[in-house]
């Protein structure tokens, strides 16, 4: 067993002992043996550093050779080890380092620093990937004006690209090789540094900023697969127009190129003007992509073009920041697709996610701040939390300080921290400052962890025509954190009244109530509200305006009238949600004690109305007849988790449904047509979400009409969209017509990597008992790779976090199974070993027996020899 290495803590932040000022890198690419020379002006910054000592980190560094000045320095004057560097006694003056290293990008499967990728050579560097490269004071509040010469073998790699503006290429006299050099005038921290080299098809276009400054755009990509990088270009000229119009922010550089590649960790990322992508969110065709997809392409070209000014142009102090940057530009991606497609729709996505995602990670043994104040490994620290709490943090200061003054705060942190590495204080104040707010206790949402909890009471004096409404906020312990201070909570709110429509009031006190948004501040508060015409029902958290638990009294019939008639489409939906809930848990507790399932009436009348609703977009009400997921049931149980009894349940409570909203599924299902051709846009997506949808109701039946409804809906379907639904509807009623269709699927699209993984996954979520041999099995397919990240979380990653039952199988199999491939790949891929493990953060919520399965399996892993700092932190962390 190993233990960890010293933690950083925030509280700990001193700045950086040396300044750098210009960074030239030389790369002289070879597949197995690329030399680089960097070429850094340095500055003493500090007092440690007037006394003479230089510290640069590396990781897995070869040291070639290291020149002060020009002049070779004498091996007495430094000690160099392959995470260090150090000089003995620097100058106390500006003076040059000149540092070469060798890189052996081929045998880089962590795929951090510099590595290739289908033949393509390829660098990633946030958040601490430069030091793979070379030595360096790889952090991001040291920020350097970059030149990067890139030369390489013409055949091997006609293309070199790097960060900035192109400013000379040519051939090497002599030679069959070939230069580039890229310059980029915005100093900028070396996570942002990139580079890119290899033979790649391209597209381009060009974008007229809103000053008329012409900027070329070019995408490239695998070559062939030019004409699926139309819609990601569209998406990105929209982002950029959005964001001149919405934020004022202009792009900066004379181009912006966007790399696709295969093989990569995360998303994507956002490397000043040469932003690399996971193929899959730039790749997109009718035959091959799902109207996710798109939305996804939109949503990730969107976000990483937006860093440009958050992130890029600002930047973090240090990586304790991260949501500085994440958070807010998670809350930009989420704005812009919400003006691109509807907004009601989107806003109802993202709380699903944040609900499926982040809130079990509140919950459980990894919660963090969404501002982090320790960490072993920052690469554990993309978390839901950063990302996706953090955007919701914005959102609710947004809501708090209201539209104008919230652009007035966004300018004047532009304006103040252009060109700085800034940190969350710094945001705050800005909107302090623009706008006289008092942010001090709003501050609270970055450093105390946990999801609150509200608990609403309402009572109607029909007599004094009062209602008085008691909010009380609690917010549970977390890891290192027990007591918890009241938060500045924004309450969208409504009251409805008997006629459906908002009432108004005379007064109300108690509180500060600003227009439709109750300013929750104290641990309990009673509004009371004069004037009020009848009893209303309250619609509270409209829009989710804040990422909290809300536990209100409400009968059914309330729930159902609001279902019916809240002007709030989001609360709409929620009802409907709270309704369906209610009645999946009081099904579970009758699974277990061995009775059926059955449909309350007033879910069946709620989902049966909104089904019936010309009124309301397609795709608004695809997503109320969407139950909540068995994770999310699983979540609402909150303790002795039994997963087979919660999909019985939930499969039980399908089929009342199905049964319950009779030939109206099959009325509407027939008045949606499949057979109009493919358009990705917002309304044809909907329409097909809403259709897909139905067909999965249908299926709940399984009766021979339903079954031959789901077969002919895959073979007549004409996009991606309609033919996944189909073979998701199948394999996940485990029929056993399914692997006729799951072979016919494979056997369509088996060169289609992307496509492939969609099957994986398929294959991988199968609630059925022999999907664990088949996920073993499949890791020997030829379809599969072991190196590939996308391959490994389709087939591996969907079975540990979207296969409820079979990964939680009661003889802990599955857990076995996740261990055994986890000590595996963590010795060549520590990043994605990790974030597969956090399937298991859940694992004190289960019942007995599958808990102490779990934890046997984690015991396990954490006593491994050797594992790495990434794999070590998450079990270490889950199992504290
Ligand atoms: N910064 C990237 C983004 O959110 C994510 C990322 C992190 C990519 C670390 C690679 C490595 O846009
Ligand atoms: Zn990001």
């Amino acid at each position: 067993m190993k233990t960890e290495a010293a933690p950083f803590r925030l509280e700990d932040y001193r700045a950086p002992a040396f300044t750098i000022d210009t960074v030239g890198l030389d790369f002289q690419l070879a597949p197995s043996a690329t030399r680089v020379v960097a070429t850094i002006a340095l500055r003493p910054n500090t007092d440690e550093a007037r006394n003479g000592r230089l510290e640069l980190v590396g990781d897995e560094i070869v040291l070639k050779g290291l020149k002060l000045d020009g002049a070779t320095l004498p091996e007495s004057r430094y000690t160099a080890t392959p995470t260090l560097l150090t000089l003995h006694d620097a100058p106390n003056r500006p003076f040059t380092l000149e540092i070469e290293t060798l890189v052996d990008p081929a045998a880089n499967t962590k795929l951090m620093g510099l590595y290739r990728t289908s033949g393509t050579y390829c660098t990633q560097c946030e958040a601490e990937g430069f030091r793979r490269i070379t030595y360096f004071l790889d952090r991001p509040d040291v920020l350097a004006v970059y030149t990067t010469r890139i030369e390489a073998e013409k055949s091997d790699a006609p293309i070199l690209l790097a960060n900035g503006n192109p400013v000379e290429s040519g051939d090497v006299p002599g030679t069959d090789r070939h230069f580039a050099v890229w310059h980029d005038p915005f100093p900028k921290p070396s996570y942002l540094f990139a580079m890119v080299a290899g033979d790649l098809g391209v597209i381009t276009d060009s974008f007229t900023t809103s000053s008329g400054r012409e900027v070329e755009l070019r995408i490239y990509c695998e070559h062939g697969k030019e004409a699926r990088c139309t819609y990601a270009m569209d998406a990105l000229k929209r982002s950029m127009k959005w964001d001149e119009d919405v934020f004022g922010l202009e792009y900066d550089l004379d181009i912006f190129i966007i790399v696709a590649v295969s093989d990569f960790n995360m998303g994507a990322m956002e490397n000043k003007g040469l932003n690399v992508f996971n193929d899959k969110y730039v790749l997109a065709d009718p035959d091959t992509a799902t109207d996710a997809d798109y939305a996804n392409v939109e949503g990730v070209i969107a976000h990483e073009y937006f860093h440009n000014w958050t992130g890029n142009r600002i930047t973090c102090r240090d990586w304790f920041q991260l949501c500085l940057k994440e958070g807010l530009t998670v809350f930009r991606d989420q704005e812009f697709s919400s003006d691109m497609r509807s907004r009601a729709v989107k806003r109802i996505a993202d709380v699903r996610t944040l609900q499926a995602r982040q809130f079990p990670e509140d919950g459980g043994p990894l919660a963090h701040p969404v501002r982090p104040e320790i960490y072993h490994e920052i690469s554990n620290f993309y978390t839901p939390t950063v990302y996706e709490k953090g955007a919701e943090v914005v959102r609710m200061l947004k809501s708090i300080l209201g539209p104008d003054d919230f652009r007035n705060g966004m300018d004047l942190y532009v304006e103040r921290h252009d060109g700085d590495a800034a940190t969350i204080e710094d945001f705050l104040a800005s909107f302090a400052d623009a706008t006289g707010a008092d942010l001090t206790q709003f501050k609270l949402w970055y450093s105390q962890a946990g999801t609150p909890q509200i608990i609403a009471r309402g009572a109607y004096d029909e007599a004094d025509r009062t209602y008085r409404l008691t909010l009380s906020q609690s917010i549970p312990a977390t890891p290192g954190q027990s007591d918890k201070q009241p938060m500045h909570m924004p309450i969208r709110f409504g009251l409805i009244g008997p006629n459906g429509e908002d009432m108004e009031f005379a007064s109300v006190s108690g509180g500060r109530v600003e227009g439709d948004i109750i300013h929750l501040t104290e641990a309990s508060q009673t509004l009371v509200f004069e004037g009020v015409g009848g009893r209303p029902v309250p619609s509270l958290l409209r829009g989710f305006s804040a990422p909290v638990r809300l536990a209100i009294d409400i009968s059914a019939a309330d729930l159902l009238f609001q279902v019916r008639t809240d002007a709030d489409p989001f609360n709409r939906w929620q009802a409907a949600q709270t309704l369906a809930m209610r009645n999946l848990v009081a099904s579970t507790t009758e699974q277990i004690a061995g009775r059926p399932a059955k449909a309350e009436p007033a879910l069946i009348d709620a989902l049966g109305s909104v089904l019936d609703d010309e009124t309301l977009e397609p795709a608004f009400r695809a997503q109320v007849l969407q139950l909540p997921s068995e994770a999310d049931i699983a979540r609402e149980l909150g303790q002795n988790v039994d997963p087979d009894a919660i999909a019985a349940a939930r499969r039980e409570l399908r089929l009342a449904i199905s049964t319950g909203l009779g030939n109206r599924i099959e009325r509407h299902y027939g008045s949606l047509s499949g057979a109009e051709s493919f358009r990705p846009d917002a309304a044809s997506a909907g329409k097909r979400a809403l259709r897909n949808t139905l067909l999965d109701l249908l299926l709940a039946r399984r009766s021979p009409e339903a079954i031959a409804a789901a077969l002919a809906h895959f073979e007549t379907a004409n996009n991606m969209t309609d033919r996944l639904a189909a073979l998701s509807a199948i394999t996940q009623a485990a029929l056993p017509e399914r692997r006729a269709v799951l072979d016919a699927f494979h056997k369509r699209y088996q060169d289609d990597a992307l496509v492939l993984d969609k099957w994986l996954t398929l294959e991988a979520t199968v609630p059925a008992s022999d999907t664990l041999d088949r996920v073993k099995a499949l890791l020997k397919h030829p379809s599969y790779s072991p190196n590939n990240p996308n391959r490994v979380r389709a087939l591996v990653g969907s079975f540990a976090s979207a296969n409820q039952t079979q990964f939680n199988r009661v003889d802990g199999a599955g857990y076995d199974f996740l261990a055994d491939f986890a000590l595996e790949l963590d010795k060549r891929n520590p990043q994605t070993t990790a974030r597969l493990l956090v399937s298991f953060r859940s694992w004190r919520a289960l019942e007995p027996v599958r808990r102490a399965r779990a934890e046997a399996a984690l015991r396990r892993i954490a006593a491994a020899p050797d594992l790495s700092p990434d794999t070590l932190d998450i079990v270490t962390r889950t199992l504290a």
